[in-house]
């Protein structure tokens, strides 16, 4: 018995299996039983299948659209609670409505305090959380315990292996927000400033044409976009045809998560930009998407999030995972 709880156990979403799969296959552990289904109106209806008395529940899912996917997270950890499992830690690889947190304009909700409110209502133990999109937010978790983990563990690794040596890159952020999350980046990659895509937003996604403005030097360089998202594309197809033009050599973009709404992976393919990397906190079926661009890698976070798991089993600290 570790840290006071039984056996350590993972539970997913339906979005979640996937990805808790190979954390599972990391842990050298069985994927726990439970029904995560419907009700023939479409309403969700979860049951755990196994005996989970006293023990340490892991219960991954990513809380992106549609809605069903932080309702399917909220059911499974009632029934964990109903259960009487030990702990309870919800592991979010991604979390969504993290755009939406704060209200910038009048009579404006914030997502990210209701998705949270609606998570504490079942009231998690602990959290792991990858790449929140600004990490204030976690201000909004009341009682439960969140660690924080950062996509650099996975994507500064890649990059230094795309890179093979090369020095003449530069690592970029697409907007003035993402700055310090691209210093972060060029530290870990030896270099010590960051070239800035600024840029007009209409709407999400929606970039004014002809207003990205590259304050920096890209001209015969590498540039790496570094982001917490991809979305629509929206963003990195326009900044990767403003680095093109600025005389960038290649462009590649690394983002924690890889959305892809709309039609984005087929934009992708058409665009400027050469490579891009995210990793699995979204699923992304393999055939669907190398249908539509062979431009982009999926790199797994399983393994960031199976040491984390361990290690909070464990009762160890988790800040050696954070680069
Ligand atoms: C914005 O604040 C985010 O960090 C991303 O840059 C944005 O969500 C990307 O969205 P899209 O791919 O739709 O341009």
């Amino acid at each position: 018995m570790a840290n006071g709880y039984g056996r350590k156990q993972v539970f997913a979403t339906n979005a979640g299996k996937s990805l808790a799969e190979k954390v599972c296959s990391l842990l050298s552990i069985e994927l726990g039983q439970a029904r995560v289904g419907r009700f023939n109106d479409g309403e969700i209806d979860v049951q755990i299948l196994q005996n989970i008395r006293g023990d340490d529940l892991f219960i991954i899912g990513d809380t992106s659209a549609p809605a069903d996917n932080l309702m399917e997270l909220v059911h499974l950890i009632d029934a964990a609670r109903g259960s009487s499992a030990g702990r309870i830690t919800a592991v979010i690889p991604y979390m969504g409505y993290a755009r939406s947190d704060r209200k910038d304009q009048p009579r404006k909700a914030v997502g990210i305090r209701i998705a949270f409110g609606f998570l504490e209502l079942v009231r998690p133990d602990r959290y792991i959380l990858l790449d929140i999109h600004a990490e204030q937010s976690l201000a909004c978790i009341n009682n439960g315990i969140p660690d924080h983990l950062y996509g650099s563990a996975i994507g500064v690794p890649h990059i230094r292996s795309m890179l093979q040596n090369k020095t003449n890159f530069v690592v970029a952020s697409p907007d003035r927000g993402g700055v310090p999350r691209a210093l972060k980046y060029a530290n870990l990659l030896g270099q010590d400033d960051v070239v800035i895509f600024s840029k007009e937003r209409l709407r999400p996604g929606e970039i004014k044409k002809s207003s990205v403005r590259i304050i920096g030097e890209v001209a015969k360089k590498t540039v790496i976009l570094v982001d917490d998202m991809i979305d629509s594309g929206g963003t990195v197809i326009a900044d990767a045809e403003a680095a093109k033009k600025a005389g960038a050599k290649k462009v590649w973009m690394f983002a924690t998560h890889g959305i892809f709404s709309r039609n984005a992976l087929v934009r992708i393919e058409e665009s400027a930009i050469d490579r891009v990397f995210v990793t699995d906190s979204v699923y992304h079926d393999p055939i669907t998407l190398a249908e539509q661009t062979q431009k982009v890698e999926i790199l797994s976070c399983a393994s960031l999030l199976a040491q984390a798991i361990d290690r909070t089993h464990e009762g160890r600290s988790l800040s050696e995972l954070i680069p």
